[in-house]
């Protein structure tokens, strides 16, 4: 059994999606353990592009057990939209499953209310949420409010559980937010009409796992934003409300941590955000401009254009150190192939001094000035290359660079967005 762990090494947005779905092929087991629908997978196969939001990658190999594991905020409208498309378009293969924490908690309609209400009220200090509800879903599950997954398929116990929770919620919803209280029939009403959709995917997938761990089955973690959107070591409080480092793969899906043996970061070759929140090499001219419009950098779930900038490799030194990475995979590389100089950010100048590690607090990082190292571009399409001697030499210094600065080898790079457009140097499983 392997149990390899994929996540992003930057502000979410590194092209996962095709890189969980290239390895899915030879995963037996696809497992998200975290985060919910804020998340966008964008997954290209022959010129079409399929965009998931909370249904693991891995969905479209055949023969695959694609788990939601407990770690997970589960919209269950989003989620049967989303299969229910899938199924239409016949995009789900023969033999593959898919299966749903019971343990995973309920994004409700208030939680949505009250993400977008408080991001209003905000005003300037705004995170940038998705307003997917999810930062108020984590609350509620860890203040013991929460409503799972498995509660829905008792519908007395979904209505008692619904009555203790609402009854708060809408004192709030419309004395803190002043916005419209819920209504209990509606809501009950609506979630019951899911369950008898819902219920034959449902069950304890703590149960399953174990019995896919002791077939030796290989297991493939798939982590949603990244590393510096964690909610401990990210660029609090501009962050997402899960762990969205490697470690949580073993508690958002209940798998021992003995069983995780590889873990993979996935960064593209410069850097994006979205959002609010610091973001030390972001790029506000021409090259910001650039990166946008040749990297398509606009979001998958919310649409919103995307900030630019270049690869921060202290940034990425952290997610190595944070994550545990025993290999990186570039992607995006093709992106800067018009380029006649490439940055990539090696120090900071922080109050004066320089330094080479990312400081804790936001406001910290914002006085971070990025001290760059310049590399010449190659100025050639790198789209058709499978084979890394083929890479012209100024994007081999690029890719070598990296990989000594991170000590870490890069293992795939990512040269275009279609499946097959990787330059491959080892495989995880
Ligand atoms: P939330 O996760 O909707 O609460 O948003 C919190 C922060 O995380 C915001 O800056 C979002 O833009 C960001 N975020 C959430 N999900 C993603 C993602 O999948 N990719 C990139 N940024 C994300």
């Amino acid at each position: 059994m392997s149990g390899v762990v994929l996540v992003g090494a930057q502000w979410g947005d590194e092209g996962k999606g095709k890189i969980v779905d290239f390895f899915s092929e030879r995963a037996n087991v696809i497992v998200r353990f975290q985060g919910g629908n804020n998340a966008g997978h964008t997954i290209i196969v022959k010129d079409k592009k399929i965009i998931l939001h909370l249904i693991p990658s891995g969905i479209l190999w055949e023969s695959k057990v694609c788990i939601i594991g407990n770690g997970v905020v589960f919209d269950p409208k989003v989620f049967l939209e989303e299969y229910r498309q899938l199924k239409k378009e016949n995009l789900i293969p023969g033999g593959t499953s898919l299966f749903i924490s019971a343990g995973a908690h309920l994004i409700m309609p208030y939680h949505r209310i009250i993400d977008i209400a408080r991001e209003k009220m905000a005003g300037l200090t705004k995170i940038g949420t998705t307003g997917r509800g999810i930062g108020p879903a984590y609350e509620d599950k860890v203040a013991r409010n929460g409503i799972r997954v498995g509660d829905l398929l008792d519908a007395d116990r979904f209505k008692r559980r619904l009555k203790q929770v609402l009854d708060e919620k809408n004192r709030y919803i419309s004395r803190v937010f002043e916005e419209k209280e819920l209504n209990f029939n509606e809501i009950y009403e609506e979630y019951m009409s899911y369950a008898a959709d819902l219920a034959p995917m449902v069950c304890d997938t703590t149960l399953l796992l174990s019995q896919y761990v002791k077939e030796r089955k290989n297991i493939l973690f798939e982590g949603a934003q990244g590393t510096l959107l964690d909610v401990d070591h990210g660029t609090y409080p501009y962050v997402t409300s899960s762990n969205t480092a490697a470690a949580n793969a073993s508690t958002g899906s209940g798998i021992g941590f003995n069983n995780i043996e590889r873990v993979i970061g996935v960064s593209k070759a410069y850097a994006t955000r979205v959002g609010n929140g610091p973001f030390p090499t972001e790029e506000h001219g021409s090259i910001g401009d650039y990166l946008r419009q040749k990297g398509n950098e606009f979001g998958a779930t919310t649409g919103r254009p995307r900030r630019c900038g270049w690869i921060d490799l202290v940034a990425l030194k952290k997610a190595v150190r944070i994550n545990g990475l025993d290999s990186l995979v570039i992607t995006k590389l093709d992106v800067l192939n018009e380029l006649e100089t490439i940055k990539v950010c090696v120090a900071y100048e922080f109050k004066g001094k320089e330094i080479d590690y990312m400081p804790l607090n936001a406001e910290d990082i914002e006085l971070c000035k990025p001290i760059y190292r310049e590399f010449s571009g190659w100025r050639k399409d790198l789209r058709g290359i499978r084979d890394s001697l083929d890479l012209p030499v100024e994007a081999k210094d690029y890719v070598k660079f990296i990989e000594d600065f991170l000590e870490t080898k890069v293992i795939i790079l990512s040269v275009g967005p279609e499946r097959d457009e990787n330059i491959v140097f080892g495989n995880i499983f």
